[in-house]
């Protein structure tokens, strides 16, 4: 069956001729307007778990936006920070000056890093976190002794943000090819999950595919690399979740030939994964980490890229030695986005919605474990809240289902649930604020819409 048949069969939300007009006049991410509008999802209001569309359809919104909304959407502590910030300063450009907010909140994001990361430099996304934390350490390494040390190695299905630095860093294929040539200085290696068939276990494929970090930097000439960028869970690949000895070998290499480890945590901060970072959770020390998205839970546009104090140390000189981070963006730090970036962490510290996710998402794996009697699961990844589920045709031959992974997007949206579906996995990340009962509730649509979509593609 067609997808065209399939979006008229399943009555999807119906736009009128205004929006219709204004789609055309706009972009959807990544996607073709013409495929949008056969399943479009135009919403209208937000509060806590639901997103409304514009025609009152309710949907449970499993994944918070897009790994954003940890504390759901509009929570009210949110809303109060920016009201009041909203009656002090809005405005402090970061080109003359800064606000005591934006401070605050440099303060409140050093205190919950691991190690000493921190040097903070408040951003309004993730893009931007990466595409600095890039131009940070190439700087860094320019005016320490190091000048021909630029390249970094990232991995293929690492995604890092869509400006060209961050883009360069992606490992994301076609999503690329478009804008050839790409920046150079930017090496690839595969994940784990690339490599699993040929190990007889998870752990010694791990332990392979950290040491091929080394073999690169040996091969390019250990004096020409810079960094290595990576999600420590990785998001396209469907939540691919290294062991922890993944981590550790890949910390001794960058140390043993000094080369910066950026974590990009965009994804992956702010407790979705038990530990405020995942660094924490793998127990590894990351040299610099990239955050946004849950940072602002989706009130505002934040993001920050926070660095090892003795690296920033290397930018602070005299006016003539021009060693000031030649990097800014007029809404860098903004007050608005500060202040709700500060009540974000205080109300995760505050109700210790770390060890909430710890043991919401032991429940939640269990239970995504327990689709695998429909015999087209192959694996559950993930750390806390934040969970893949792979999808295959079955789990004799291990193919993938990318078929069952579309059918299962159009029936989660006609059952009223938002999550990712890429289309061989699919990908939740509830709010914090969700209960036992909401986990229950959120699975019930997510084993009604893959049962919907098994009967439409067999
Ligand atoms: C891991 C990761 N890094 C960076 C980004 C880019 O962040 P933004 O879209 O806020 O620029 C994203 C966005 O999805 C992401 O998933």
């Amino acid at each position: 069956m067609g997808q065209n048949t399939l979006a008229r069969d399943f009555m999807m939300q119906k736009l009128n001729d205004r929006q219709i007009a204004l789609l055309k006049q706009t972009f959807i991410d990544f996607q073709q307007t013409s495929e949008f509008l056969k399943t479009p999802l135009v919403v209208d209001k937000a509060q806590g778990l639901y997103y409304w569309d514009s025609e009152g359809k309710k949907y449970f919104d499993a994944i918070g936006g897009i790994y954003v909304a940890v504390l759901g959407h509009c929570h009210p502590r949110l809303i109060e920070a920016l009201t009041q910030q909203a009656e002090k300063i809005t405005l402090a450009p970061p080109l003359h000056g800064t606000s005591n907010v934006t401070l605050d909140f440099v303060e409140k994001l050093a205190a919950i890093t691991p190690g000493n990361l921190n040097y903070v430099k408040p951003f309004s996304g993730g893009s931007e976190a990466v595409e600095s934390a890039i131009k940070f350490v190439r700087q860094y390494f320019k005016q320490t002794g190091h000048p021909n040390k630029y390249k970094f190695i990232t991995r293929y299905l690492g995604y890092h943000g869509a400006t060209f630095g961050a883009m360069a860093a992606s490992g994301t294929g076609k999503r690329k090819t478009k804008f050839e040539p790409q920046m150079a200085g930017f090496l690839k290696l595969f994940p784990p999950t690339h490599y699993r068939d040929r190990f007889s276990s998870w752990e010694e494929c791990n332990r392979f595919s950290a040491r091929m970090f080394e073999d690169i930097i040996i091969h390019e000439d250990p004096d020409t690399v810079a960094g290595v960028i990576i999600e420590p869970i990785g998001n396209i690949g469907g939540m691919i979740t290294p062991t922890d000895e993944y981590f550790t070998i890949l910390r001794d290499i960058c140390d043993r030939y000094n080369v910066i480890l950026i974590f990009d945590e965009v994804i992956t901060g702010f407790a979705k994964t038990g530990a405020m970072f995942a660094a924490q959770a793998f127990g590894v020390t990351p040299d610099i980490i990239c955050c946004g998205k849950g940072v602002s839970s989706g009130m505002i546009p934040l993001g920050a890229m926070v660095a090892r104090e003795d690296m920033a140390d290397a930018f602070y000189g005299s006016a003539s030695d021009g060693i000031e981070f030649a990097h800014g963006h007029t809404f860098a730090g903004n007050p608005l986005s500060c202040a709700v970036g500060i009540a974000v962490i205080d109300e995760i510290v505050e109700k210790r919605l770390d060890q909430k996710a710890r043991e919401l998402g032991a429940y939640l794996a269990e239970k995504l474990e327990g689709l695998k009697s429909y015999g087209v699961i192959r694996e559950v990844r993930g750390k806390g809240v934040l969970r893949g589920v792979e999808l295959v045709k079955d789990t004799a031959s291990m193919q993938p289902y990318p078929e069952l992974g579309e059918a299962m997007k159009l029936c989660a949206l006609k059952n009223g649930l938002i999550m990712r579906v890429d289309p061989t996995w699919f990908a939740v990340a509830p709010p914090l604020i969700a209960d036992k009962a909401d986990i229950d509730f959120m699975c019930e649509l997510i084993e009604k819409s893959l049962s919907d979509a098994l009967a439409m593609v067999r």
